[in-house]
This record gives structure tokens, sequence and C-alpha cells, in this order.
């Protein structure tokens, strides 16, 4: 094919997508004008209408958690209440907002339907002549980026925000309700009941006890590879760890018995939800920047078309590989060449919902500023932050994101908590049916036996491209990334115990040089709807993040909605602060309900140690200034 057929092909799907834009402004609900914010319409101002809110609330992505008519029908394991009723999802801090186009569901959770004849483990079938289409219930971006504070008495919704999801808690209710289900006669008989309906019969019975075990069996297995004994709470998630244990799990999926099986990498390095205004301006994302958008001295990884259309395969790439770690399904296999992998990833969507967020804005602060103090606060900011937090060579519309590596026990240097961006870059797999397939999906080195999971996460993701859209991924050819594995120091070849394995492992992320052994210094526009701060969300307010480390609360709740004007970000409850005591008798905190997850910055995965930029030399004068002029951003 010739380069400008190749266009015109692509330009073609961009037109497609640019229409399904005008058809979602029409018939997408969440209304609410921009304004000052009210109960019927809790938004801030960010550049977004009604219309623009409804595309990204609910629409589907391709992930596909289990078929809809069994949620419909799902118990909660402890009990008969519906799992899928917005009452129960509050607990684990799934919103609901206004006008939502489908209300009995929350903000971020789809349904997925599309021909499954080439899907794996998410194709299941329960009656005789059931269709090739039976719709799936997922999470979309929304149920993790959007956030809902209570400012001052008022509910106010954030879009683009962190949510307060807990994840891990989610999904072992979720595994639990199964369970329960296929092992309790009368839940069974519930379920099977409406699930059925009119086709209800023992030969049906059968069948779907049959199915019911596949995806517990699919679910128990995800379990087993992710197992942590450490608790995520609210508003964090190891995104990584489980989208690398996902690829895993694809990877060997139905391969014959007595094949190497997915190793299991704890998820275990659980992060804050990162905000996504001004995303699509940054040369790296993720908290270690693994997703280069814009290659040191390289060109941007996407394209814009005469009619201002922008194709952008980075974040193609990107939502993509998000897709497949929540509840997306791809078909690996061991040479599909120009056919690629098949899954249920939507690409045209995910070009939509990155379209959106590209006129998404950052919220501005919604109380009162005290003029004088942030302009007091203003140079403390160009003096110690801006180094850092600033947009820097700034072109094209992207600008430098300043990544700045570890560096353990250097006081003055980045020496947050590691984990995320060790077991980002050391964690490995089997390989599977990706073994011996080039990283690149087309070219590169071959994947080997024993494979880093980032490596085979892009081999996956360009596959998967390969399969929608021949085109893109051929432009898709640079998003590989090429971890190098880490070389095994004496204290990782030594090690016995899983602990003395993590220690080894930790080792060799601190002597490997990997270019992705850092975090971010992000934009702080919009920082003051985000708390808790630092990729382990280990400081739950701005004021404290200004103190010195060692003043930093030591352990605190999560989980209320309820803001702290003065100190800029949740309230942490009476019981936070030194020693931490569970709260007397369990009762909620009236000055923060909700607050039910102790989170302890002693434990790996939890520190709250470093980012000392010298805040500790400023006065308390100088703190509350500067804290007044981060408001402002
Ligand atoms: C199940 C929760 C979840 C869903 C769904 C989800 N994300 Fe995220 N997202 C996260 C987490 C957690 C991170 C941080 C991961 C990391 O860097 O370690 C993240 C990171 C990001 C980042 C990087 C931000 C930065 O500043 O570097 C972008 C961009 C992003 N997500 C966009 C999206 C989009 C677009 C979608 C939907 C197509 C989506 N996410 C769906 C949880 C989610
Ligand atoms: C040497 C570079 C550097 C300097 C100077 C610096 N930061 Fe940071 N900052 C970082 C990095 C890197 C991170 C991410 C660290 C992490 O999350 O573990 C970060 C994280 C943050 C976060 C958390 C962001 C989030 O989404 O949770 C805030 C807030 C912040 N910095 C504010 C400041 C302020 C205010 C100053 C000035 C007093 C400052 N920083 C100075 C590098 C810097």
């Amino acid at each position: 094919m010739t380069g400008s057929a190749k266009l015109g092909r692509i330009s073609l799907l961009a037109g497609a997508s640019l229409l399904l834009g005008v058809v979602a402004c029409k018939d997408m609900g969440a209304g609410g004008k921009p304004g000052p914010a009210t109960d019927a319409n809790p938004w801030l101002t960010q550049g977004w209408d009604g219309n623009q809110r409804g595309a990204w609330y609910q629409p589907t992505q391709g992930s596909r958690l289990l078929p809809w008519a069994w949620a419909k029908a799902l118990e909660r394991a402890e009990d008969q209440q519906a799992f899928f009723e917005n009452g129960n999802l509050a607990r684990f801090r799934f919103i609901t907002v206004p006008n939502l186009k489908n209300p009995q569901l929350p903000v971020g959770f789809a349904i997925d339907q599309q021909p499954d004849d080439q899907l794996s483990y998410t194709k299941l079938r329960w009656f005789p002549g059931q269709k090739n289409q039976e719709p799936w219930l997922g999470l979309n971006c929304a149920a993790c980026h959007t956030a809902n504070l209570e400012f001052d008495g008022k509910s106010l919704v954030v879009d683009g925000g962190p949510s307060l999801v807990d994840f891990q808690g989610f999904i072992e209710g979720v595994d639990a309700a199964l369970n329960a289900t296929y092992g309790n006669a009368d839940k069974f008989d519930r379920f099977a009941k409406k699930v059925l309906g009119g086709q209800d019969s023992d030969a049906n019975r059968a069948t779907l006890t049959g199915e019911l075990q596949k995806l517990i069996g699919w679910e128990t297995e995800n379990a087993r590879l992710n197992k942590t004994d450490l608790r995520y709470g609210y508003g964090r998630l190891d995104a990584f760890g489980h989208i690398f244990n996902k690829v895993s799990q694809l990877a060997v999926y139905g391969l014959p018995a007595g094949s190497r099986p997915a190793t299991a990498n704890p998820s275990d390095a659980p992060v804050s939800y990162p905000f996504l205004w001004n995303i699509y301006r940054e040369s790296q994302l993720q908290w270690n920047g693994i997703v280069e958008v814009r290659p040191k001295g390289g060109k941007p990884k996407r394209i814009t078309f005469p009619n201002g259309k922008i194709l952008d395969y980075s974040a193609l790439g990107r939502n993509a590989g998000e897709v497949v770690g929540v509840f997306g399904d791809v078909v690996i296999k061991p040479n599909p060449e120009m056919g690629g992998f098949d899954s249920s990833i939507r690409a045209d969507q995910l070009d939509e919902l990155e379209g959106l967020l590209r006129q998404l804005k950052p919220p501005p602060w919604p109380g009162a500023i005290n003029r004088a103090r942030a302009d007091q606060g203003k140079p403390l900011y160009e003096q110690h932050c801006a180094g850092c937090h600033s947009e820097k060579n700034l072109n094209g519309g992207i600008y430098d994101v300043t990544m700045v590596p570890l560096a353990a026990g250097d006081p003055g240097g980045n020496n947050t908590d590691p984990w995320m961006a060790c077991n980002a870059v050391s964690y490995e797999s089997a390989s599977g049916r990706l073994n011996g397939r080039p990283r690149n999906y087309f070219s590169g080195p071959p994947t080997q036996e024993t494979e880093a999971l980032a490596n085979m996460l892009t081999t996956t993701v360009v596959g998967s491209l390969v399969a929608k859209w021949q085109q893109v991924a051929e432009q898709a050819l640079d998003l590989a990334l090429g971890i190098e594995k880490l070389p095994k120091t004496t204290k990782a070849a030594t090690a016995v115990s899983p602990a003395e394995r993590k220690k080894g492992r930790l080792d060799s992320c601190f002597k490997s040089n990997s270019p992705y052994f850092k975090y971010k210094a992000r934009t702080l526009e919009g920082i003051w709807a985000t708390a808790p701060y630092l990729h382990d969300g280990s400081v739950p307010t701005l004021y404290d993040l200004l103190l010195p480390p060692e003043k930093r609360p030591t352990c605190f709740y999560v989980g209320t909605r309820r803001y702290n004007v003065s100190k800029v970000g949740y309230q942490t409850g009476a019981e936070s602060g030194a020693g931490c005591p569970t709260p007397a008798g369990g009762k909620p905190d009236p000055a923060a309900p909700g607050n039910a997850f102790r989170f302890d910055v002693a434990l790996d995965g939890n520190r709250n140690v470093g980012h000392n930029y010298k805040v500790g030399q400023l006065s308390e004068d100088q703190r509350l200034a500067l804290l007044e002029y981060l408001k402002t951003l």
C-alpha cells in the first residue's frame, strides 16, 4: 500500500470518529450548564458541557467484567442485596451524578456489546440459541478519573479528578459474590431464575453452572497473580501491577496442561489516581513516565490531519493497555501476523475519550482566596517548586516533563516510596504464546521465554492495534519500550525467601540506571482537587506535604469526601496524627464521615518519605503563603 493510501484510510477512520462525536452530542445526557455548582449542577467550570460529560461518564471502552444479565442477578456474598446497585457500589466510593444516561449504574460503569465470536474468556453461553452479542458490564476511564468532594457543604464533581474508588475491595467483592452464587444452592437458585428467565431448565442450569465456574476460574487465577497483603484502601490502585498480571494471564490462557503458568507478581505498589487535565500536553505520562508521548529530542507520537483532527497513537496505545488491565479480553496467538490479536478493545471509543480530554481544563478553586497571601507565596513557588513543576520547552503544544530519578538515602533527592517504579521495570513472567514474537510485534528482539512484563505489555498492545487498525499499528511501531532485564545484583542472586527476593529486586532497581526508575513532577494546576498526595497517596493534604517529611502524619484515615479547606485535601478525621488509634468502637467520625480506611505509612508501598525539597526550611508563615498560592494554580 502506498503512503498516501495508508493515510487516506487513517483519515477515513478519523473522520468516522469525528462523526461519532456529533452523534454523541445529540443523545448523551448528564446535562448541566457550566456555572456555580449547585445540587442539580455540581460541576465546576472545566470547559465541558453536559454533552461532553455524558460522552465521558458511561460509554464502553471494551471492558468486560461479567455478563450484564449476571450482574443484574448477582447478590452480595453476605446477604441477598443486589451487588450492582448504586448504594452497594457507593461503599467502594463509586459515584453517581445528576442526569446520567444510565442512572441505574454509577459513573464509569459501561455496558459493552459487540460480537464475541473472536474473543476468548469473555465468550460465554448459557442457553441454546444464545446470540453472539451478549452485553457485558465493565468500567471505563470515568470510574477512576472523576472526583467528588464535599466542599463547604456543597457536593462538587471534578471531571478528570482522582476518584476514591477502592478497586481492590471492589474486585474482591465481585469475586466473593460470584463464589457465593456458585457455592450456595439458594443463591444459585435465585440467580439462575433471573438469568435464565423463560429459558429456565435443568439442562440450562447445568450449562450456567459450568459458565459461572469458568468465569470464577479466570478470576481466581487473576487474584492469585495479583495477591498481596497490602491493602490499597480508597483512592488507590496498582494499575501497572494489575495490567502486567493480566497480560501474563492472557499470554498463557488455554495452553495445554503442564505448560509454564504465568508468574505471580504481587500488585503491591498501589498509586493514587492521577488527574487528567493537561495530559495531552505532557511529554511523558504515568507516575514513572513510562509512556513517552514525545521522546527526548524526537517527534510526538501523534499525527495531525489537515482538518485539525489528531490521531494520538501514543494515547491509543496507552489506553489500549489500560483496557487490557481493566477487564479487556485479548486473544494472544503465536503467529497471527497481519491479523494481530483479536480483542474487545474499542479503539474508536478510546480515540473519542481522548479527544474529550484535550478539552478538559483544571478545576478552579471554589472558595475564597487571600490574594495578598497568595502573592507572598508566588515567589516561594518560583524559587522552590517551579524548577521541577512548571511547563518547559513547550513545543508543538507539548512540554518536557521533569522526571526525577529515585535516589535512596539522598535526603535532598527523590527518595519517595520506590516500589511502583521498581516493580514496573523489574517484573517478569513466563511469556507463553508471546515467546519468540518480536518485541515490537513486527520487529525488534524476540520475546524471551521469561520476559520483562513492560515489554510483553507493549507487544500485546501493538498486536491488538494491528487487529483493529492495521495502519495505526504501523505508525505505532515506535510504541515499544525496550525495557532491559535488570542485571541481578549479588543481593538479588543470593536471595532465598520472598522478602529477601524483594529486597534484592530493589537493589537491582537502584543499580540499574533504568530510564523509568523515576517519578514524574507533574504540573500543579488544579492540584487542590487531587488529594491525597504523592504517587502512593501517602500524604493526606497539601499542607502536610509542605511539612518536613518527619512531621507528616504517620497514619491517617481516608474514604471521606468531606474537604478540609484550610489544609487543602480531604478531612483525615480526629483520630489521625500521632499513633493513629482506630476510631473508638468503629464509630464514624462526624467531621469525616466515610473515613473507613486506616493508612499506615510504615508499610512498603505506603511510605510518605522524601519530596523534601527545602520545604522544611520554610517558616509557618511562608508555608501558608505557598499553600494559598497553590490554590490559585
Ligand atoms: C480502574 C481504574 C482506571 C481506569 C478505568 C482508567 N485509569 Fe487511567 N490511571 C489509573 C491509575 C491508577 C493510573 C496511574 C498509574 C501509574 O502511573 O502507575 C492511571 C494513569 C493514567 C494516565 C497518566 C496520567 C499522568 O499524569 O501521567 C492517563 C493519561 C490515564 N490514566 C488516562 C486514562 C484514560 C483515558 C482511561 C480510559 C480510556 C483510563 N485512564 C482508565 C486508573 C485508571
Ligand atoms: C527536584 C524536583 C522537585 C522539586 C524542586 C519539587 N518537586 Fe514536587 N514533585 C517532584 C516529583 C518527582 C514528584 C513525584 C514524587 C512522588 O509522587 O513520589 C513530586 C510531587 C509533588 C506533588 C504531588 C503531586 C500529586 O499528584 O500527588 C505536589 C503537590 C508537589 N510535588 C508540590 C511541590 C511543591 C509545592 C514544591 C515546592 C515547595 C515542589 N513540589 C518541589 C519533584 C519536585
